[in-house]
């Protein structure tokens, strides 16, 4: 049986919106912040099946929402393939030094044995689920890439000719994160994952030209690889602005995921009925009511007789009170 986010991406339904939201596992959670404070090291917590299992379920156990999205990390691609990641308080994620030529030879065996437990979580959550999509996930490989070689988040120090230095070398592991990520969705498909979102969450940090090179072209290498497994894709190409246009008519998701800098009104004219996810700036569910109200209504409005998914056009902020996640859905629940 077809679940409500399959209807609207497979077949464009638009009588009802289908509603989940990116990091609705995480830290506005105090039942999530329960677990975490016993688990100090995120990456071995990304590595429990149980615990994987147990967060991705609470966002569901709280709220009717129509997906969950697997509990785990785009960082857990460069963790395969060999680098340390750390999450540091106020600091975002640090992953020490490697050496390249051992990333670009790492095997596929061991990639997938260091991350066999992230596969086990998925197979134990999709055994509690009933009717409802399991989003599976991966960086694509611009973020990846970018993560791998600044070590850090780029929101504290990043320059693109740094990056794009060592052409040959950035080629290399271009090609190699691109093999991987299909790896690590393929393992995902197989363990019960039933969408996969790509999140290129620093695609706006690229310079317009090469935006062919880093962003679209690896995309639609996966997208292409992925169409025998006829699994829905939905592409984030956080902060490309106009460019949304372009990554639509060259990598061909089968949904587009929205940021809160792109004009609803502007993308629903241009893409000819691909379905839309998301929009809503994170910050709004941080004002009052009233102001929230108005604002989902109109993502709603807009994409009334569209396929369109309900979600926001970045993560949950963690400040985000979780009564107001049950507001907001209530609010689209409720509209006829
Ligand atoms: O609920 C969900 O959305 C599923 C789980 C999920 C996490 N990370 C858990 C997480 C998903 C889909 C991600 C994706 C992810 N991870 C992205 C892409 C989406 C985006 O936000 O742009 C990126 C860039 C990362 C890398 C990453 N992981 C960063 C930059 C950070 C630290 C930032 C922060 O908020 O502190 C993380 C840590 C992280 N990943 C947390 C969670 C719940 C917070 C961990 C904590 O408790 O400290």
């Amino acid at each position: 049986m077809k679940d409500t986010l399959e209807e609207c991406i497979k077949e464009k339904k638009t009588s009802y919106t289908p509603i989940w939201f990116m990091r609705q596992a995480g830290r506005y959670l105090p039942e999530f912040r329960e677990i975490r404070k016993k688990n100090p090291n995120f990456i071995k917590l990304c590595l429990n099946p149980n615990l994987v299992n147990k967060i991705t379920l609470q966002p569901i156990n709280r709220f009717d929402l129509d997906a969950v999205i697997i509990f785990s990390d785009i960082l857990m691609i460069p963790y395969g393939l060999g680098q340390k990641v750390e999450f540091k308080k106020g600091l975002g994620p640090i992953l020490s030094d490697i050496n390249f030529n051992e990333t670009i030879n790492v095997e596929p065996q061991n990639f997938l044995q260091k991350l066999l437990p992230v596969y086990q979580g998925i197979k134990e959550v999709k055994k509690n689920l009933k009717g409802k999509n399991l989003i599976g996930f991966t960086g694509a490989p611009w973020t990846l890439l970018l993560y791998i070689l600044n070590k850090e988040s780029p929101k504290n120090n990043f320059d693109f000719n740094k990056i794009n230095k060592d052409k040959d070398l950035v080629d290399k592991l271009l090609k190699k994160i691109t093999e991987f990520i299909c790896l690590h969705i393929d393992k995902q498909i197989e363990s019960g994952a039933d969408t996969i979102q790509i999140f290129d969450s620093w695609a706006g940090l690229l310079p317009k030209k090469e935006l062919q090179k880093y962003c679209y072209n690896p995309t639609a290498k996966i997208i292409d690889y992925l169409k025998s497994k006829k699994i829905n894709v939905i592409c984030f190409p956080r902060g490309i602005g106009e460019n949304y246009i372009d990554f639509c008519s060259i990598v061909k998701p089968d949904c587009i995921s929205i940021d809160y800098e792109i004009d609803p009104e502007w993308i629903k004219e241009k893409l000819n009925g691909l379905p839309i996810q998301g929009g809503l700036d994170p910050k709004t569910l941080l004002t009052d009511k009233e102001n929230i109200k108005v604002n989902v209504e109109k993502y709603l409005n807009i994409f009334k007789d569209y396929p369109y998914i309900f979600n926001l056009g970045h993560g949950v902020l963690p400040e985000t009170k979780p009564e107001i996640i049950e507001y907001v859905i209530n609010i689209i629940r409720n509209k006829k």
